[in-house]
């Protein structure tokens, strides 16, 4: 492998669109770290329990001190609200917390490439939901649909809140091809509904696959399906951001 090699660690990417950007990175000759909750995954870990998050990342730390790429990709759905070993509510801990624990722990990592990037792949520029400032956890009021928004809009205000040397990307492919259904009826429909509105996962992926190799030069960019995201829009409030972190840091 050449010196220029470049390292890409990747969160879900055992299937959908996290496994097509491996596959196209892999293709390009890079170091690729796929970390999954499946038996087959190259690093087996359990994303929605911080213990889990925080022991891959202190392998992968130790296996690779230079990162060029953090992509992440790791969520599922929930239709019954379920609480992970810290007593969190799985969505958050899942789509959110796994995220801002390995952009905090593989830093010094990303900091020690030339120009790396993070891109977070979530649902940037959609204004629905938001954080339940005094019940983030939703033990009063759950919902399948309440819990993904609310950590759609936290992952946004994560971006915002980012202060390491790597860009920071919030990216929403739009409805894409991919995607594990938490129970038959929901995939049957899904399914049928991707045939004929969904975007191929290779079309999703492209900006992320070239991404790497190009990060923007801005430290925060955010683009919803191909548009640029005002930096002016509410869902990236910067008090939203500050506050969001701080909560976050008295969870872990
Ligand atoms: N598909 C769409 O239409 C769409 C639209 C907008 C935004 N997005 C966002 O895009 C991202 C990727 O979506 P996708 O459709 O490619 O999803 P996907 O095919 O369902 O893949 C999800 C990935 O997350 C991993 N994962 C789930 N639970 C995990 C856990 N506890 N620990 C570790 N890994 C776990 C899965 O791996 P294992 O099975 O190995 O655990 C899988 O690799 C998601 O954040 C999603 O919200 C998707």
């Amino acid at each position: 492998m050449s010196i220029m090699t470049k390292t890409v660690v990747i969160s879900g990417g055992t299937s959908g669109m996290g496994q097509a950007t491996a596959m196209a990175r892999a293709a390009r000759g890079d170091r690729v770290v796929v970390i999954g909750s499946r038996a087959d995954a190259p690093y087996r870990a359990d994303l929605s329990s911080i213990a889990e998050t925080r022991r891959v990342a202190a392998e992968i730390a130790r296996e690779h001190p230079r990162i060029d790429a953090l992509l992440l990709f790791a969520n599922r759905l929930y239709p019954k609200r379920t609480e992970t070993p810290d007593g969190l509510e799985s969505t958050f801990a899942l789509y959110y917390l796994s995220r801002y624990l390995l952009g905090t722990l593989l830093a010094p990592q990303l900091d020690a490439a030339g120009n790396p990037v993070i891109v977070n792949v979530s649902g940037t520029g959609a204004t629905a939901g938001g954080v339940v400032w005094d019940d983030p956890q939703l033990t009063r009021r759950y919902g399948m649909v309440r819990a993904q928004l609310q950590a759609g809009r936290a992952n946004d205000l994560l971006g915002v809140a980012h202060t390491g040397r790597a860009r920071y990307v919030l990216y929403h492919p739009g409805f894409t091809r991919s995607g594990q259904s938490p129970n038959p009826v929901i995939g049957a429909v899904t399914r049928t509904l991707a045939r004929v509105a969904a975007r191929p996962v290779e079309d999703s992926v492209r900006p992320i696959v070239d991404w790497v190799d190009h990060p923007p030069a801005a430290k925060l960019t955010a683009i919803d399906r191909g548009r640029p995201v005002p930096p002016t829009l509410r869902t990236l409030d910067p008090a939203d951001a500050a506050r969001l972190r701080a909560y976050t840091e008295r969870l872990v």
